[in-house]
């Protein structure tokens, strides 16, 4: 006996980062996190769960082939599986297809799509489907904490920490749908290669960094902050709290034990460049995840302009133009 379903789910952008996790299996943040879910950067996944299988497989689709995975990716894929067949009280093995809408190697972190879309999938393929707070502690179980945040579309507050019953992890929450503020984020590939060191490492090293504690004094006020713009639709409020979150996370890095460097010399070019553009009357702001890549925000009705801008201010840098999205959806269509 078999069941088989697919997922959609969107990759997400961090205002307010999760940035240092809590020691075990789980991703436990020390702090919440607030994130715009995107609509043209998705991973898609079809599940198969046979009962009565013995081995489980996983294939990459590509232009709708099929080819076996590289080992590694499978096996964090079917780490998550198992522990989700176990939650569901299920044995048997799983059939497992994924593909990403952005191309793989573009240094854009695609776990949070990823392990969204495959928990979706394998849930509703295990007939548990998932829905509150069992959806986030089923999505966590892949090991990324911002797959949570990709569950809800719009914008995002995942609480994080501390378990809220019985072992469930507090769901993420929706501050305001994606038709409340029209936002583009173009990310700025400086640098496509695989980082050196996982976001998983940089999460715990964090806390031994001495700027640690002070971001997470500084945390309460940028989260009211963050909620306050949103509901305000205020890019310049929103900007402020974006482009010190971004440098807080890499001052981090920077001084964490050992230190993580992940910036290369076109994203500080563009550090530089940003403000200079605002000048020149672009309201945009920067914000940069574990990695050298830079994504900037701005309100959707200057995506030509600041297009345009880039390709004087980056030549030769790809670009990924996303914007704010509604969040997963099951698909009709499988990939196998
Ligand atoms: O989802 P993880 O566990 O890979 O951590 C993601 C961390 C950042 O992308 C750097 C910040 C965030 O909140 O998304």
């Amino acid at each position: 006996m078999s069941a088989k379903a697919s997922f959609e789910s969107p990759a997400n952008i961090a205002f307010v980062k999760y940035w240092g996790r809590r020691q075990g299996p789980r991703p436990r943040p020390f702090n919440p996190s607030i994130s715009m879910t995107l609509s043209r950067c998705v991973s898609r996944s079809t599940v198969e769960h046979v009962a009565d299988g013995e081995a489980s497989e996983v294939w990459l689709a590509r232009d709708g082939a099929l080819a076996p995975a590289p080992e590694k990716f499978a096996a964090g894929v079917l780490v998550h599986l198992e522990a989700l067949a176990s939650w569901a009280g299920a044995g048997g093995a799983f059939r497992v297809a994924t593909e990403n809408s952005f191309p793989t190697g573009a240094g854009i972190a695609s776990s949070a799509s990823g392990f969204s879309a495959l928990a979706l999938a394998a849930a509703a393929a295990l007939g548990r489907p998932l829905e509150g707070a069992a959806a986030a502690s089923a999505v966590l179980l892949g090991g990324s904490g911002s797959a949570a945040r990709s569950l809800l579309g719009g914008f995002v507050e995942w609480p994080g920490g501390a378990p809220v019953a019985a072992g469930a992890d507090a769901p993420p929450r929706q501050l305001a749908p994606a038709e409340h503020w029209a936002l583009v984020d173009v990310v700025v590939v400086v640098d496509a290669g695989e980082k050196a060191v996982s976001s998983r490492a940089g999460h715990e090293r964090a806390p031994r960094s001495p700027y640690f504690a002070p971001r997470l004094e500084a945390l309460p006020g940028r989260l009211e902050a963050t909620r306050r713009a949103i509901a305000d639709r205020d890019i310049e409020a929103l900007g402020a709290v974006l482009e010190a979150e971004a440098i807080d996370l890499h001052l981090i890095a920077m001084s964490s034990e050992p230190p993580i460097l992940y910036w290369r010399p076109g994203t500080i070019e563009l550090l530089q460049r940003v403000p200079e553009l605002r000048r020149a009357g672009l309201p945009v702001f920067y914000t940069i995840d574990a990695g050298p890549n830079v994504h900037l925000v701005a309100p959707a009705e200057h995506e030509e302009a600041l297009v345009a801008a880039l390709a004087e201010s980056a030549p030769g840098c790809p670009l990924i133009v996303d914007r704010v999205g509604a969040g997963p959806r099951r698909l009709d269509r499988h990939l196998f």
